[in-house]
């Protein structure tokens, strides 16, 4: 048995994520969780709402509430959404939680003591009417280069090119739009990470198997330019995690807290806090996946996410972790995913544009959802979701290739032999065959599985699917009934057993369906497929079962028509 700890990257608390920010992390992460919980594996499966940040102190203050209401009412909704789509979190935590103030300051108080931490003053703009602190993207006015005038502190949008705040023609603030700016000093903390550069080469280095999307981005940050820089780790800003080294204040770092960026990756860990307290656990049981002085050495940690998020997971939070000189866990494997676009666009959150997770679940049930952005996985490049690609392969694969297969099946069954699994008859060269080629490609679909290559895994699932289906189409027993009824009611038999079969191995991507078939076929047995002539017969002759109710329908023409143009336009 092995321990698998899996974390999704965790999403911003403001606002419902769509499905391109689904498929990029939570879900290849539950698929994988789920696997290797089927597996018999030891999982856990940890995500978490990223809750800080100026982003966060504006959506709540749009939403004309205190930011930490706002963040606890958004966390329930991403909760019961995350349900919704049966993602099968261990716990799913909060990064403003008690344990990831304790923890953060806990790592700031250990790298400022190992000597990686400077203190370094700069110039910043502060707005009087707001009475803060204005990041530089809070920032707007003209573009000197193009004369565009809703220009960001950060960058022009509209040439692309790159800013500072005080470049900007007429700057004001783009919170309240008040000109009332000034430039003031401030001082924050800055980790030292640039010394780090040759220790995390060497790392990424060691790490021969990741996949290329993940280490180039992390070559290409270490080595190219100004990946590497040192970072500042605080922020001027009232909501966060209060700048402390361990439990002691800071001097002169009174009012400031800590960079998002810097607190989200250390909430993996204090997640697990977390957990073992909801679970009215000790600190040991949590250590025990994240401590390797207690117990984490033999974990194999897995993390999910975006390419975007790869430079802070590869090199910031590894920085973190490395310049405790504490003996925390490191992560053995990264898969990083591309974007998913929509429609001849991109999703996009600021402008609503896309299907979000909510609406999702409103027009349809998580399975058909999580069967085509998981086959469908923007791994090896960009993917795009098309409503008429996502009629064809919902109607195809999982109405006419396995609902189809149930359904007929268990149809025949109960008007030919009664509703339990018919007794007669042997297995002949086809059905040999037939297990054969299934042994095969279950192999093929673990060994993807293992190595979380999901668009294959899903093909080689298909492929098992169509197996079946081919076995019934050339089997016939419709019409063997009439010449030889035992050897109908054996090609039956092996049939029934398939469905079990199917439930049990694609419950990581189709869950509801996988527990409607185990239902319907009248069993608790849902142990993973060692030998497959054992496991086809597992539902003895005499074996109870139902007739359940449609397990995929088809999206019609008028449907999809329908919902292209109710998702065309942007999310009010
Ligand atoms: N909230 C970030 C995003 O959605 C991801 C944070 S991942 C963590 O892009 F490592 F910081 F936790
Ligand atoms: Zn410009």
């Amino acid at each position: 048995m092995t321990r698998h700890l899996i974390t999704s990257a965790i999403p911003y608390i403001n606002g419902i994520k769509h499905l391109g920010n689904l498929v990029g992390s939570q879900l290849p992460a539950d698929l994988y969780a789920r696997y290797q919980r089927a597996r018999g594996n030891e999982v856990m499966f940890l995500c978490a709402t990223d809750e800080h940040g100026t982003p966060a102190e504006l959506a709540a203050a749009k939403a004309g509430k205190p930011v930490a209401e706002y963040c606890e009412e958004m966390h329930a909704v991403q909760a019961e959404i995350a349900r919704g789509f049966r993602l099968s979190f261990d716990h799913f935590g909060r990064s403003s939680s008690p344990q990831n103030h304790r923890l953060t300051q806990h790592f700031a108080g250990r790298l400022a003591d190992a000597g990686l931490i400077r203190e370094v003053s700069e110039k910043q703009v502060y707005s009087n009417a707001d009475g803060r602190f204005l990041p530089d993207r809070y920032i707007e006015g003209t573009c000197p280069n193009c004369a565009y005038d809703k220009a960001r502190g950060d960058q022009c949008e509209n040439c692309t090119k790159q800013l500072d705040p005080t470049d900007l023609i007429e700057p004001r603030s783009a919170i309240s739009g008040s000109t009332d700016l000034e430039v003031r000093e401030t001082k924050h903390l800055y980790l030292k990470q640039s010394g780090m550069r040759d220790e995390l080469n060497a790392w990424i280095d060691s790490k021969t198997d990741w996949p290329i999307l993940t280490t180039s981005i992390a070559r290409k940050w270490l080595n190219d330019g100004d990946g590497l820089q040192d970072r500042g780790i605080t922020r001027d800003l009232d909501w966060g995690i209060p700048v402390k080294k361990g439990d002691e204040d800071w001097p002169g770092m009174e009012g400031k807290v800590f960079y998002v960026w810097f607190d989200a990756p250390i909430e993996y860990i204090a997640c697990a806090g977390e957990w073992a307290e909801a679970h009215g656990l000790d600190d040991a049981a949590w250590q025990r996946w994240w401590r390797t002085d207690m117990g984490a050495d033999d974990v194999r940690y897995t993390q999910f996410m975006g390419k975007d998020n790869v430079p802070f997971h590869t090199l910031s939070f590894p920085a973190t972790i490395l310049g405790s000189g504490e003996p925390w866990k490191l992560v053995d494997y990264i898969k990083s995913f591309n974007y998913l676009n929509y429609d001849g666009g991109q999703f996009s959150t600021s402008q609503g544009r896309g299907v979000f997770m909510d609406q999702a679940l409103a027009i349809l049930p998580a399975d058909y959802w999580r069967w085509w952005l998981l086959s469908h996985a923007p791994e090896s490049s960009d993917a795009e979701f098309t409503w008429e690609n996502f009629q064809a392969s919902v109607n195809k694969d999982l109405a006419d290739v396995l609902g189809n297969f149930v359904s007929r099946v268990t149809k025949f069954c109960r008007s030919k032999f009664g509703e339990a699994v018919p007794e007669g008859g042997t297995w002949g060269a086809r059905e040999e065959a037939l297990i054969g080629h299934l042994t095969e490609q279950l192999k093929a679909y673990e060994g993807h599985m293992e190595a979380i290559e999901v668009r294959k895994a899903a093909a080689s699932l298909r492929a098992i699917w169509v197996a079946g289906n081919e076995y019934l189409q050339d089997a016939a027993p419709w019409s063997t009934f009439k010449t030889d009824p035992d050897q109908a009611a054996a090609q039956i038999r092996l049939a029934l057993n398939l469905i079990r079969f199917y439930a049990v191995i694609s419950r990581p991507f189709i869950p509801d369906a996988a527990a409607q078939l185990l239902q319907a076929m009248q069993t608790g047995d849902d142990r993973w497929p060692n030998d497959l002539t054992e496991t086809l017969g597992l539902l003895a002759p005499g074996h109870a079962f139902t007739v359940p109710d449609v397990t995929f329908r088809k999206i019609t023409d008028e449907e999809r028509e329908a919902w292209q143009v109710e998702f065309s336009g942007t999310r009010g």
